[in-house]
């Protein structure tokens, strides 16, 4: 595990705000039971004669994750009066799509570290995690399509298209530390925010007048979502995100926290160069100093400003739905995403 020793500034939170996981507890109070029907549904999917699959899936997946997108999926289901048994299935699709991401994102990434153990390709190698994800993804497809609902069909395949692609743009921009805001934000819409809204849509199942306005939020909150990742990637230690700190500057990964800071000091794109994401090993004290100037420029707090704004955003597009105790979540989550601590 990284052995960071990075002093990075606290975060100001606002005077009275309830603490983000208490946030989402109350949120998962509302829809308690289905969240557990969620994990057997879940460990029936990762089911397979190919014994390996569960066991490789498992290690993942029933590692102790937070459960936002089946958090997400079932509140909104309950929000738009969507009360189908099959808003249980989309919510544990969302998870197994974002379990196969995750399988992936390591082996992309060279992630060490995942939900506080060793990532499934440093326990069972990267051969193993890439193909279980394959599994999880098609897996993931067979269980909406054999609904027989094309529209969710629809929907599911164009969102998993675009996460591809997010996949590969991310890919390819690595260690190019002249990225431009335009094209962080193309990525990640595709590999983060087209979930969290396929989520926050129930997989298009909900009636369709509910759709926009839910995938709209879902899209806001996504980017909050991302964004917040990004942050925490260069503040918090692996205690609390069970990932290895700044790992995003050492796979070259230009997020919005970088841009901002070049922003600021152009000198530091140059160094940036100099150190990180071209292949070579990397100069860990160099990374952290890095990472440290990063921090005092006050990117991450103008960072934190973005997510809050797109969280505010997410809010306004739960206007047209109807009033209640899940669209409130709703709002809580949107809240909790830009103020998260894991
Ligand atoms: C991590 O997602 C990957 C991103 C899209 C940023 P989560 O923060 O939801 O990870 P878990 O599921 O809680 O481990
Ligand atoms: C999100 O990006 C990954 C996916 C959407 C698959 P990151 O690379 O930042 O995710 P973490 O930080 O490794 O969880
Ligand atoms: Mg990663
Ligand atoms: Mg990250």
């Amino acid at each position: 595990m990284s052995t960071s020793t990075l002093e990075l500034a606290p975060r100001r939170e606002a005077a009275h705000a309830p603490p983000p996981l208490r946030v989402l507890e109350t949120a998962m109070a509302l829809v308690a039971p289905e969240l557990q029907a969620v994990e057997g549904r879940l460990a029936e999917l990762l089911a397979s004669e190919v014994a390996i699959i569960p066991e490789v899936g498992g290690h993942l997946s029933f590692a102790g994750g937070k459960r936002f997108r089946p958090l997400l999926t079932l509140l909104a289901a309950e929000a738009a009066g969507f009360a189908d048994a099959r808003r249980v299935t989309a919510a544990a699709v969302g998870e197994l799509l974002h379990t196969a991401t995750l399988l992936h994102d390591d082996v992309i990434d060279g992630g060490e570290f995942r939900r506080g153990r060793p990532a499934a390709r440093m326990a069972y190698g990267n051969g193993m995690a890439v193909l279980t994800g394959d599994f999880c993804l098609a897996r993931a497809l067979q269980a909406m399509a054999h609904d027989g609902d094309l529209r969710a069909v629809r929907a599911m395949s164009d969102m998993v298209t675009r996460m591809a692609e997010g996949e590969v743009a991310q890919l390819e921009v690595a260690g190019d530390w002249s990225m431009t805001r335009e094209r962080y934000f193309a990525v990640i819409e595709r590999k983060t925010a087209a979930l969290i809204a396929w989520c926050a849509s129930v997989g298009r199942l909900v009636e369709t007048r509910w759709v926009d306005p839910l995938e709209a939020y879902g899209r806001a909150l996504g980017f909050a979502f991302q964004i917040a990742d990004d942050v925490l990637d260069m503040r918090s230690d692996a205690a609390r995100t069970g990932k290895s700190r700044a790992q995003d500057l050492r796979e070259g990964k230009a997020t919005l926290p970088v841009l901002i800071a070049c922003e600021r000091d152009p000198s530091l794109r140059e160094r940036l160069h100099a150190f990180v994401g071209r292949g070579a090993p990397v100069d860990e004290a160099g990374v952290l100093v890095l990472a440290r100037q990063i921090d005092q420029s006050g990117a991450l707090q103008a960072a934190d400003q973005v997510a809050r704004d797109y969280a505010q955003q997410a809010i306004a597009a739960l206007a047209p739905l109807p009033a209640g105790p899940a669209r409130d979540a709703l709002a809580s989550l949107a809240t909790y995403v830009a103020r998260r601590d894991a």
